[in-house]
Protein backbone atom coordinates (compact mmCIF):
# COMPACT_ATOMS: atom_id res chain seq x y z
CA UNK A 1 0.00 0.00 0.00
CA UNK A 2 1.37 3.00 -0.76
CA UNK A 3 1.65 5.88 1.88
CA UNK A 4 0.32 9.92 1.37
CA UNK A 5 4.58 10.67 0.86
CA UNK A 6 4.42 7.98 -2.30
CA UNK A 7 5.99 5.30 0.25
CA UNK A 8 5.27 1.69 -0.95
CA UNK A 9 4.64 0.14 3.11
CA UNK A 10 5.09 -3.58 2.90
CA UNK A 11 7.15 -4.16 5.70
CA UNK A 12 5.19 -4.92 9.30
CA UNK A 13 6.50 -5.33 12.97
CA UNK A 14 4.62 -7.65 15.23
CA UNK A 15 5.55 -7.07 18.85
CA UNK A 16 4.14 -10.61 20.59
CA UNK A 17 4.98 -9.65 24.53
CA UNK A 18 6.31 -6.81 26.23
CA UNK A 19 7.66 -8.43 28.31
CA UNK A 20 11.82 -9.55 28.26
CA UNK A 21 14.31 -11.67 30.25
CA UNK A 22 16.41 -8.91 30.39
CA UNK A 23 17.04 -5.38 31.64
CA UNK A 24 19.19 -3.33 29.30
CA UNK A 25 20.02 -0.12 30.60
CA UNK A 26 18.82 1.92 27.63
CA UNK A 27 15.10 -0.30 26.97
CA UNK A 28 13.87 -1.41 30.26
CA UNK A 29 14.36 0.28 33.68
CA UNK A 30 15.69 -2.09 36.31
CA UNK A 31 13.02 -2.69 38.16
CA UNK A 32 10.75 -3.23 34.57
CA UNK A 33 7.98 -1.61 33.11
CA UNK A 34 3.72 -1.85 34.03
CA UNK A 35 3.65 -4.74 31.63
CA UNK A 36 0.03 -4.86 29.48
CA UNK A 37 -2.13 -7.54 31.30
CA UNK A 38 -2.14 -11.15 30.00
CA UNK A 39 -5.68 -10.46 28.89
CA UNK A 40 -4.71 -7.41 26.36
CA UNK A 41 -1.90 -8.94 24.90
CA UNK A 42 -3.47 -10.00 20.96
CA UNK A 43 -3.84 -13.63 20.94
CA UNK A 44 -1.59 -15.35 18.54
CA UNK A 45 -5.29 -15.95 16.92
CA UNK A 46 -5.57 -12.41 16.66
CA UNK A 47 -2.19 -11.63 15.76
CA UNK A 48 -2.69 -13.70 12.42
CA UNK A 49 -6.22 -11.94 11.67
CA UNK A 50 -4.97 -8.63 11.26
CA UNK A 51 -1.42 -9.77 9.32
CA UNK A 52 -3.72 -11.94 6.91
CA UNK A 53 -5.49 -8.26 6.91
CA UNK A 54 -2.08 -6.02 6.42
CA UNK A 55 -1.11 -8.83 3.72
CA UNK A 56 -4.26 -8.01 1.71
CA UNK A 57 -2.72 -4.40 1.73
CA UNK A 58 0.26 -4.96 0.54
CA UNK A 59 2.65 -6.20 3.10
CA UNK A 60 4.91 -8.57 2.16
CA UNK A 61 7.61 -9.23 5.45
CA UNK A 62 7.33 -9.74 8.95
CA UNK A 63 9.47 -8.97 12.05
CA UNK A 64 8.63 -10.61 14.83
CA UNK A 65 9.71 -8.64 18.13
CA UNK A 66 8.99 -7.94 21.60
CA UNK A 67 10.09 -7.11 24.70
CA UNK A 68 11.33 -10.30 24.18
CA UNK A 69 9.44 -12.76 21.51
CA UNK A 70 11.15 -15.91 22.85
CA UNK A 71 9.62 -14.72 26.14
CA UNK A 72 5.92 -15.91 25.13
CA UNK A 73 5.41 -19.38 24.14
CA UNK A 74 5.20 -21.24 20.71
CA UNK A 75 6.49 -18.70 18.93
CA UNK A 76 7.27 -21.95 16.62
CA UNK A 77 3.52 -22.51 15.44
CA UNK A 78 2.85 -18.43 15.40
CA UNK A 79 5.34 -18.57 12.59
CA UNK A 80 4.47 -21.48 10.70
CA UNK A 81 0.84 -19.61 10.80
CA UNK A 82 2.35 -16.29 9.45
CA UNK A 83 4.37 -18.45 6.59
CA UNK A 84 1.17 -19.83 5.30
CA UNK A 85 -0.66 -16.61 4.13
CA UNK A 86 -1.40 -15.91 0.96
CA UNK A 87 1.12 -12.64 -0.35
CA UNK A 88 3.59 -13.30 3.04
CA UNK A 89 7.24 -13.61 1.29
CA UNK A 90 9.42 -13.49 4.79
CA UNK A 91 9.61 -13.57 8.07
CA UNK A 92 11.92 -12.85 10.31
CA UNK A 93 12.43 -12.69 14.01
CA UNK A 94 14.26 -10.29 16.83
CA UNK A 95 15.61 -11.50 19.59
CA UNK A 96 18.05 -11.23 22.84
CA UNK A 97 19.17 -14.34 21.80
CA UNK A 98 19.46 -16.13 25.72
CA UNK A 99 17.25 -18.20 25.18
CA UNK A 100 17.41 -19.44 21.24
CA UNK A 101 19.45 -22.59 21.61
CA UNK A 102 16.99 -24.35 22.65
CA UNK A 103 14.35 -23.32 19.73
CA UNK A 104 16.33 -22.71 17.16
CA UNK A 105 16.10 -26.09 15.64
CA UNK A 106 12.12 -25.60 15.96
CA UNK A 107 12.30 -22.20 14.21
CA UNK A 108 14.10 -23.43 11.24
CA UNK A 109 11.23 -26.11 10.83
CA UNK A 110 8.49 -23.54 11.23
CA UNK A 111 10.13 -21.77 8.32
CA UNK A 112 11.76 -18.45 9.96
CA UNK A 113 13.58 -16.70 7.06
CA UNK A 114 15.82 -14.42 9.00
CA UNK A 115 17.24 -13.82 12.80
CA UNK A 116 18.39 -10.85 14.32
CA UNK A 117 20.25 -11.24 17.73
CA UNK A 118 21.10 -7.84 20.17
CA UNK A 119 24.64 -8.26 21.16
CA UNK A 120 26.05 -5.20 22.87
CA UNK A 121 29.68 -6.65 23.55
CA UNK A 122 31.41 -9.75 23.81
CA UNK A 123 32.69 -8.63 27.49
CA UNK A 124 31.00 -11.28 29.48
CA UNK A 125 31.36 -8.86 32.91
CA UNK A 126 29.77 -5.65 30.74
CA UNK A 127 27.19 -7.73 29.28
CA UNK A 128 26.10 -8.44 32.73
CA UNK A 129 26.24 -4.62 33.40
CA UNK A 130 24.56 -3.61 30.21
CA UNK A 131 21.81 -6.48 30.34
CA UNK A 132 22.11 -6.06 34.11
CA UNK A 133 21.16 -9.72 34.63
CA UNK A 134 21.95 -11.83 30.82
CA UNK A 135 24.66 -14.31 30.34
CA UNK A 136 26.90 -13.82 27.30
CA UNK A 137 27.27 -17.31 27.17
CA UNK A 138 23.66 -18.31 26.42
CA UNK A 139 23.67 -15.29 23.46
CA UNK A 140 26.64 -17.30 22.29
CA UNK A 141 25.12 -20.71 22.39
CA UNK A 142 21.85 -19.37 21.11
CA UNK A 143 24.22 -18.02 17.48
CA UNK A 144 25.86 -21.34 17.28
CA UNK A 145 22.69 -23.59 17.84
CA UNK A 146 21.03 -20.95 15.13
CA UNK A 147 23.65 -21.59 12.70
CA UNK A 148 23.28 -25.01 13.20
CA UNK A 149 19.82 -25.23 12.74
CA UNK A 150 20.43 -23.68 9.34
CA UNK A 151 18.62 -20.13 9.64
CA UNK A 152 19.14 -18.53 6.31
CA UNK A 153 20.85 -15.11 7.43
CA UNK A 154 22.19 -13.97 10.99
CA UNK A 155 22.97 -10.83 12.01
CA UNK A 156 24.19 -9.08 15.41
CA UNK A 157 22.57 -5.71 16.74
CA UNK A 158 24.91 -3.69 18.62
CA UNK A 159 24.01 -0.36 20.21
CA UNK A 160 27.88 1.30 20.73
CA UNK A 161 27.29 3.49 23.60
CA UNK A 162 30.13 6.36 24.45
CA UNK A 163 31.48 5.16 27.87
CA UNK A 164 30.07 1.81 27.85
CA UNK A 165 30.90 -0.63 25.21
CA UNK A 166 33.04 1.44 22.73
CA UNK A 167 36.39 -0.55 23.88
CA UNK A 168 34.23 -3.92 23.16
CA UNK A 169 32.93 -2.57 19.06
CA UNK A 170 36.07 -3.79 17.35
CA UNK A 171 36.37 -7.07 18.65
CA UNK A 172 32.63 -7.78 18.72
CA UNK A 173 32.91 -6.74 14.39
CA UNK A 174 35.03 -9.35 14.17
CA UNK A 175 32.10 -12.18 14.66
CA UNK A 176 31.40 -11.32 11.06
CA UNK A 177 35.36 -12.44 10.09
CA UNK A 178 35.37 -16.16 9.64
CA UNK A 179 31.24 -16.83 9.45
CA UNK A 180 28.40 -15.74 7.24
CA UNK A 181 26.95 -13.16 10.15
CA UNK A 182 26.50 -9.82 9.45
CA UNK A 183 27.13 -7.44 12.17
CA UNK A 184 25.18 -4.07 12.53
CA UNK A 185 25.78 -1.14 14.36
CA UNK A 186 22.53 0.75 15.83
CA UNK A 187 22.90 4.66 16.40
CA UNK A 188 21.14 5.06 19.95
CA UNK A 189 17.87 6.86 19.60
CA UNK A 190 16.01 9.10 21.97
CA UNK A 191 13.48 6.50 22.55
CA UNK A 192 12.36 5.81 26.43
CA UNK A 193 15.72 5.43 28.24
CA UNK A 194 17.54 6.15 25.32
CA UNK A 195 17.55 10.08 25.98
CA UNK A 196 19.93 9.67 28.63
CA UNK A 197 22.65 7.92 26.87
CA UNK A 198 25.34 9.28 24.27
CA UNK A 199 25.48 7.75 20.61
CA UNK A 200 29.11 7.06 19.42
CA UNK A 201 29.34 9.02 16.19
CA UNK A 202 29.02 6.27 13.14
CA UNK A 203 32.01 7.95 11.60
CA UNK A 204 34.42 7.41 14.57
CA UNK A 205 32.97 3.84 14.80
CA UNK A 206 33.89 3.53 10.84
CA UNK A 207 37.56 4.83 11.47
CA UNK A 208 38.08 2.94 14.56
CA UNK A 209 37.06 -0.76 12.17
CA UNK A 210 39.27 0.50 9.71
CA UNK A 211 41.98 1.09 11.32
CA UNK A 212 41.41 -2.73 12.61
CA UNK A 213 40.12 -4.52 9.28
CA UNK A 214 41.65 -2.13 6.43
CA UNK A 215 39.19 0.11 4.13
CA UNK A 216 35.47 -0.69 4.24
CA UNK A 217 33.72 -0.68 0.73
CA UNK A 218 29.93 0.24 0.53
CA UNK A 219 27.61 -2.76 -0.16
CA UNK A 220 25.21 -2.79 -2.88
CA UNK A 221 23.26 -6.06 -2.82
CA UNK A 222 20.33 -6.39 -0.71
CA UNK A 223 20.57 -7.64 2.72
CA UNK A 224 16.83 -8.07 4.83
CA UNK A 225 14.58 -5.37 4.77
CA UNK A 226 15.31 -3.18 6.94
CA UNK A 227 17.13 0.66 6.73
CA UNK A 228 20.38 -0.68 7.38
CA UNK A 229 23.44 0.46 5.05
CA UNK A 230 25.56 -2.47 4.22
CA UNK A 231 29.72 -2.49 3.73
CA UNK A 232 32.42 -5.27 3.16
CA UNK A 233 35.80 -5.11 4.66
CA UNK A 234 38.64 -7.56 3.57
CA UNK A 235 38.88 -10.81 3.82
CA UNK A 236 35.13 -11.15 5.91
CA UNK A 237 32.56 -13.46 5.29
CA UNK A 238 30.23 -11.52 6.30
CA UNK A 239 29.04 -7.57 6.05
CA UNK A 240 29.26 -4.39 8.33
CA UNK A 241 26.04 -2.86 8.77
CA UNK A 242 24.99 0.65 10.32
CA UNK A 243 21.42 1.29 11.49
CA UNK A 244 21.98 5.58 11.74
CA UNK A 245 18.72 6.77 12.16
CA UNK A 246 19.62 9.95 13.61
CA UNK A 247 22.86 11.04 11.85
CA UNK A 248 21.57 9.59 8.80
CA UNK A 249 17.47 9.95 8.43
CA UNK A 250 16.30 6.92 6.32
CA UNK A 251 12.37 8.03 6.89
CA UNK A 252 12.31 8.96 3.03
CA UNK A 253 12.72 5.44 2.20
CA UNK A 254 11.09 4.06 5.27
CA UNK A 255 7.88 1.36 4.39
CA UNK A 256 7.11 -0.16 7.54
CA UNK A 257 4.63 0.19 10.44
CA UNK A 258 4.17 -2.17 13.63
CA UNK A 259 1.84 -3.78 15.61
CA UNK A 260 1.94 -3.19 19.52
CA UNK A 261 1.66 -6.36 21.82
CA UNK A 262 -1.68 -4.86 23.03
CA UNK A 263 -3.13 -4.06 19.50
CA UNK A 264 -1.82 -0.50 18.51
CA UNK A 265 -0.98 -0.22 14.62
CA UNK A 266 1.92 2.28 15.19
CA UNK A 267 2.82 4.08 12.17
CA UNK A 268 6.32 5.52 13.07
CA UNK A 269 8.82 4.24 15.52
CA UNK A 270 9.14 8.03 17.40
CA UNK A 271 5.74 9.62 17.07
CA UNK A 272 2.72 8.14 18.93
CA UNK A 273 0.44 8.39 15.76
CA UNK A 274 -1.60 5.36 14.59
CA UNK A 275 -4.68 3.21 15.60
CA UNK A 276 -5.65 1.05 18.39
CA UNK A 277 -7.29 -2.16 16.25
CA UNK A 278 -9.23 -3.96 19.15
CA UNK A 279 -12.45 -2.33 18.31
CA UNK A 280 -12.47 -3.67 15.24
CA UNK A 281 -11.19 -7.01 15.94
CA UNK A 282 -14.15 -7.35 18.56
CA UNK A 283 -15.95 -7.54 15.16
CA UNK A 284 -16.55 -10.62 13.31
CA UNK A 285 -16.05 -9.53 9.49
CA UNK A 286 -13.04 -7.71 8.74
CA UNK A 287 -13.98 -4.57 6.65
CA UNK A 288 -13.60 -2.54 9.93
CA UNK A 289 -10.15 -3.73 10.09
CA UNK A 290 -8.93 -3.38 6.80
CA UNK A 291 -10.47 0.30 6.87
CA UNK A 292 -8.58 1.23 9.92
CA UNK A 293 -5.83 -0.26 8.62
CA UNK A 294 -5.95 1.59 5.20
CA UNK A 295 -6.59 4.68 6.96
CA UNK A 296 -3.26 4.07 9.43
CA UNK A 297 -1.14 3.36 6.63
CA UNK A 298 -2.30 6.37 4.24
CA UNK A 299 -1.36 8.94 7.02
CA UNK A 300 2.02 7.42 8.39
CA UNK A 301 4.00 10.49 9.45
CA UNK A 302 6.46 11.59 6.99
CA UNK A 303 9.65 11.71 9.43
CA UNK A 304 10.91 11.18 12.90
CA UNK A 305 11.49 14.37 14.49
CA UNK A 306 14.77 12.80 17.17
CA UNK A 307 16.61 16.41 16.12
CA UNK A 308 13.60 18.42 17.97
CA UNK A 309 14.42 17.47 21.81
CA UNK A 310 11.12 19.02 22.59
CA UNK A 311 9.66 16.40 20.69
CA UNK A 312 11.30 13.36 22.95
CA UNK A 313 8.57 13.06 24.97
CA UNK A 314 5.81 12.56 22.26
CA UNK A 315 6.36 9.14 22.36
CA UNK A 316 5.67 7.30 26.15
CA UNK A 317 6.25 3.79 25.08
CA UNK A 318 9.64 2.06 26.02
CA UNK A 319 11.61 0.52 23.29
CA UNK A 320 10.58 -2.97 24.66
CA UNK A 321 7.11 -2.22 24.49
CA UNK A 322 7.41 -1.10 20.92
CA UNK A 323 9.62 -3.49 19.52
CA UNK A 324 12.03 -1.49 18.30
P1 LIG B 1 16.18 -6.65 8.75
O1 LIG B 1 17.47 -6.04 8.32
O2 LIG B 1 15.32 -6.98 7.61
O3 LIG B 1 16.34 -7.80 9.64
O4 LIG B 1 15.34 -5.55 9.57
P2 LIG B 1 15.66 -4.50 10.71
O5 LIG B 1 17.06 -4.03 10.66
O6 LIG B 1 14.60 -3.48 10.57
O7 LIG B 1 15.44 -5.32 12.04
P3 LIG B 1 15.78 -5.18 13.57
O8 LIG B 1 14.57 -5.61 14.31
O9 LIG B 1 16.99 -5.94 13.88
O10 LIG B 1 16.01 -3.66 13.84
C1 LIG B 1 17.29 -3.13 13.97
C2 LIG B 1 17.25 -1.72 14.50
O11 LIG B 1 16.71 -0.90 13.50
C3 LIG B 1 16.40 -1.54 15.75
O12 LIG B 1 17.08 -0.72 16.67
C4 LIG B 1 15.20 -0.81 15.26
O13 LIG B 1 14.69 0.04 16.24
C5 LIG B 1 15.78 -0.03 14.10
N1 LIG B 1 14.73 0.24 13.16
C6 LIG B 1 14.01 -0.68 12.48
N2 LIG B 1 13.08 -0.06 11.74
C7 LIG B 1 13.24 1.26 11.98
C8 LIG B 1 12.55 2.41 11.55
O14 LIG B 1 11.61 2.35 10.78
N3 LIG B 1 12.97 3.62 12.02
C9 LIG B 1 14.00 3.74 12.86
N4 LIG B 1 14.34 4.96 13.26
N5 LIG B 1 14.67 2.66 13.32
C10 LIG B 1 14.28 1.46 12.88
N1 LIG C 1 18.18 3.08 20.17
C1 LIG C 1 18.58 2.20 19.22
N2 LIG C 1 18.38 0.87 19.29
C2 LIG C 1 17.76 0.41 20.37
N3 LIG C 1 17.42 -0.84 20.71
C3 LIG C 1 16.76 -0.79 21.89
N4 LIG C 1 16.69 0.48 22.32
C4 LIG C 1 17.31 1.25 21.40
C5 LIG C 1 17.54 2.64 21.27
N5 LIG C 1 17.14 3.53 22.18
C6 LIG C 1 17.74 -2.01 19.89
C7 LIG C 1 18.03 -3.28 20.65
C8 LIG C 1 17.68 -4.36 19.65
C9 LIG C 1 16.82 -3.67 18.63
C10 LIG C 1 15.52 -4.33 18.37
O1 LIG C 1 16.63 -2.36 19.10
O2 LIG C 1 19.35 -3.37 21.07
O3 LIG C 1 18.81 -4.87 19.01
FE1 LIG D 1 9.83 5.25 9.53
FE2 LIG D 1 9.32 6.65 11.68
FE3 LIG D 1 11.42 5.04 11.47
FE4 LIG D 1 11.29 7.29 10.19
S1 LIG D 1 11.36 7.03 12.37
S2 LIG D 1 12.02 5.40 9.35
S3 LIG D 1 9.14 7.36 9.64
S4 LIG D 1 9.26 4.46 11.53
Amino acid sequence: MIDHYGRDIDYARISITDRCNLRCVYCMPETGIDKVSCDDILSYEQIVRVCRVLARQGIRKLKITGGEPLARKDVPSLIACLKAIPGIEHVSLTTNGVSLAVVAQELTEAGLDSINISLDTLDPDRYRLLTRRGSVHDVLLGIAGAAAAGIQSIKINCVPIAGMNDQDLVSLAALAQNQDIHVRFIEMMPIGLGKQFRRVEPDLLRKLLEEAYGTMELYRGKLGNGPARYYSLPGFRGKIGFISAVSECFCEKCNRVRLTADGVLKTCLHLDEGVSLLPALSQDNDDLLKQQIGWAIRNKPAKHDFASEASWGMERRMMSQIGG
